[in-house]
Order: C-alpha cells, then sequence, then structure tokens
C-alpha cells in the first residue's frame, strides 16, 4: 500500500537526535539591535592579511574555477605542513577540507562505526557531541572540574572501556580556554594505549596560546602521536572563516582513508581560495597576533571581572567562560542575563550551558569571544559600565 502523504517525513535517528540551534532568536533580536556580537568565534582579529585577498582576485581572474585534486592545491598543503610542530609530508599526511568542521566529521566519519564511544572533555565546542552523534557514536563525557576546569586522572579512566574507540580532544579549548598539559595529554596518552583508541585532536587555537606557555599538539606526546588524527583551520589564523579552508593531518595510512571519505563528503573545497593562500606572501606574524591576542583576553577579563562575573583566565583560544551567578545574585541563569545585557546594552554574550553535557551544570555561565578589535572592546566596556542586573539597584 502506498504511503500517506500526510504522514511526517521520516528522518534518521541521527538526525533525530541532533538538538539544532536553539539561540536563533537570540541571535535574530541581535540583529534586530544591532548589537555588539561577543558571542560568536568569528574573527574580529586578526584581520586577513591584504596580500591574501589580492590572490584570491588573482586566482578567480587567472580562471581556476574548476575542481581540484580533492585533497588540496600542493601549494596550500605545503604552506600547512610547514606551520606545523611536527614534520609532516603535505603530500600524504595532509588533506584540505571545508573548515575543521568537515574535518572533524570526516576524521569521525572513518572512525567510528554505529555505538562506538568517543570520550571527550566537557564543557567543550558544542559541534563536537553533534557531530560524534552524526556518525553515530556515542559521546562519553569527562567533566572538566571546576573553576579551572582541569582534568582529573581518575575521571578520565572512568569513561574509558572496551567500546572506546576515540578520543576528542580540543586544545586550547572552546569554551574553557584550557590549554592541556604535558602532564594531562600524558595521562590520555596512557588510556590510549591501554584501550587502543584513535585520537583526534581539534588544534583550531593552537597559534594563540597565552602567557609564555608552549601549546603541545598531540603530535609531539609519545602515545598520542602514533594515533593522531589532528583537525586544524585557516578561520582563526587568517581570519578566513567564511572561505571555509580547513585541514586534516594524519599519517599517510590514515590519510588515505580520510580521504576516501572526503570523496564522499565535499571532494575538495574552494579551488580558487585554495590557490590564494597557497599562493599569498604569508600569513600574518603568528607570534604577535598571539601577544595581541591575550592583550584582548585582558582587556575582556578587566571588563566582566569588573561587572562581578568569576573568569578563570583563558590559557589560549579566544573565549571566557564567565560565572554570572555571583553578579546576578542567583536570580537569573545565563541564558536570562544574556537576554537581559542585550537589551539593557546592545551587547550579545552567548549562554553557556549548551557547551556542556548536561546543560544545568552550565546554567550559570555565559560565554564571550574576545577575538575582537579594541575598539570594539572599548565600546564594550563604556555600554556595560552602568549595567546591573534586575533585582539590583540601578546607577549605583
Ligand atoms: C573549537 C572549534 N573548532 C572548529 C571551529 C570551526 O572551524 P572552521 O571555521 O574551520 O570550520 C570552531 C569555530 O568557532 C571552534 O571553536
Amino acid at each position: 500500500m502506498a504511503r500517506s502523504t500526510n504522514q511526517r517525513p521520516h528522518i534518521s535517528a541521527r538526525a533525530a537526535a541532533l538538538q539544532g540551534n536553539s539561540l536563533g532568536e537570540l541571535f535574530q533580536l541581535a540583529r534586530e539591535r544591532g548589537a555588539i556580537d561577543m558571542a560568536l568565534g568569528t574573527p574580529g582579529y586578526p584581520e586577513p592579511a591584504a596580500g591574501i585577498i589580492q590572490a584570491a582576485h588573482d586566482a578567480l581572474g587567472a580562471g581556476r574555477n574548476q575542481y581540484v585534486f580533492p585533497p588540496g592545491d600542493l601549494a596550500l598543503r605545503e604552506r600547512i605542513a610547514e606551520g606545523l610542530p611536527t614534520p609532516t609530508d603535505p603530500r600524504t599526511e595532509v588533506t584540505v577540507t571545508v573548515g575543521a568542521t568537515e574535518a572533524l566529521c570526516i576524521a569521525l566519519l572513518a572512525v567510528i562505526d554505529p555505538g562506538d564511544e568517543v570520550v571527550l572533555l566537557d564543557p567543550g565546542y558544542e559541534q563536537f557531541r553533534a557531530a560524534i552523534t552524526l556518525a553515530g557514536g556515542v559521546p562519553r563525557s569527562v567533566a572538566l572540574r571546576e573553576p579551572d576546569w582541569r582534568l582529573e586522572p581518575a575521571d578520565l579512566a572512568a569513561a574509558f572501556g572496551p567500546r572506546t574507540r576515540a578520543v576528542l580532544l580540543n586544545s586550547p579549548g572552546n569554551p574553557t580556554g584550557r590549554v592541556l598539559t604535558p602532564q594531562e595529554l600524558g595521562s590520555i596518552a596512557e588510556l590510549a594505549q591501554t584501550w587502543d583508541t584513535t585520537v583526534i585532536c581539534d588544534e583550531v587555537y593552537g597559534s594563540f596560546v597565552f602567557d609564555g606557555r608552549l601549546s603541545t599538539s598531540i603530535t609531539e606526546v609519545p602515545g598520542l602521536a602514533e594515533r593522531s588524527i589532528v583537525v586544524g583551520s585557516l578561520s582563526k589564523d587568517y581570519a578566513i572563516s567564511g572561505w571555509r579552508l580547513g585541514f586534516l593531518r594524519a599519517d599517510a595510512e590514515r590519510t588515505k582513508t580520510l580521504r576516501h571519505v572526503q570523496e564522499v563528503t565535499t571532494n575538495g573545497t574552494a579551488a580558487p581560495l585554495q590557490v590564494a593562500v597557497g599562493a599569498a606572501a604569508a600569513s600574518a606574524d603568528l607570534k604577535v597576533a598571539a601577544e595581541e591576542m591575550a592583550r584582548r583576553r585582558d582587556l575582556a577579563l578587566e571588563i566582566f571581572t569588573g561587572m562581578g562575573m568569576r573568569i578563570t583566565p583563558a590559557e589560549g583560544g579566544c573565549f571566557l567562560l564567565a560565572d554570572v551567578s555571583a553578579l546576578t545574585g542567583g536570580r537569573m541563569d545565563g541564558r536570562a542575563f544574556t537576554f537581559e545585557l542585550l537589551d539593557a546594552t546592545g551587547v550579545l554574550v552567548v549562554p553557556g550551558a549548551s557547551s556542556f553535557a548536561d546543560p544545568a551544570r552550565g546554567a550559570n555561565y555565559v560565554r564571550i569571544a574576545f577575538n575582537r578589535q579594541v575598539g570594539v572592546l572599548d565600546e564594550v566596556a563604556r555600554r556595560v559600565r552602568s549595567f546591573r542586573p534586575a533585582g539590583e539597584q540601578r546607577g549605583v
């Protein structure tokens, strides 16, 4: 019998499990208000190097408009390999992707079978749980300990088991700003070896590490290196998030499989834009950019702790995870606070709950992006100066 057309369309369990973006209403309101966006990681700093824009014009003008070799333009892969901390063969170990977002999906699809477990740190980038689910995997979260989001070896060990297929890390982390220490990476390596798991690490903020810390790539850690897949991005280093350029770095054998998956997902990303980055003179001086980013972190800390938020300073990346409970006196959660701040000041932050496996654990947090121009941060400071959440006397 033919199916009735009134039936709701069938969707897969994987798709049905995705939550979608719950903040549409907030972003719509922010647009209407012309708010200052301190919510998203879209780079306001650094700026795209002028040479890169010209190179894109040139590539388009030169007719570089057709398919290229799916794993990416070789000059770009060479440039990416040069920027990595460990020797990397651009021909066999680097694959250019549609942003880190596609890289992450490819990595998971290449490693996970339905029902396999993936260990990840919590709070974390909300895309991670969604991408694991879409790949048919089961997220196993390890709660980082408040207030400074340290990883307890015992908590980590408890998450591993016979169904663990992969560990998904992110250092420096979104939203915590944590940079995993060599000790933490060492304990992950021990468990990864014991349970023979693949280790995927999102290192998109690897260039932005502060206060003299060293950013350690998993490719530098014995026990992790041999089982590593690095997810990288040009979105942040080059401030070209709209170009959708990212990459995967893995050994030649894993790379073969990753490329097979990529042939199915996108078969490669925008040819002229790849050519442009490969041909442009050089990226921004990332050492200077990291120092400048730390200056912005300090400005943002001053503004938001000055309001009464409790924040553990980010060690890297571009986000602060801020506890607003002292500021609100517990009278409202992070979501209500976000709406009130937007309403009263035209400054948009984002509720932190969606970064947590258990939203209740993140109820009192908001996330703030500080990769902004200093002038923007000054304007934020001016706008929030006399803000008091409802229930508090204003203008005191
Ligand atoms: C941790 C993390 N990974 C990946 C991305 C997305 O990277 P891309 O623009 O290369 O897809 C973001 C964006 O904010 C992020 O915070």
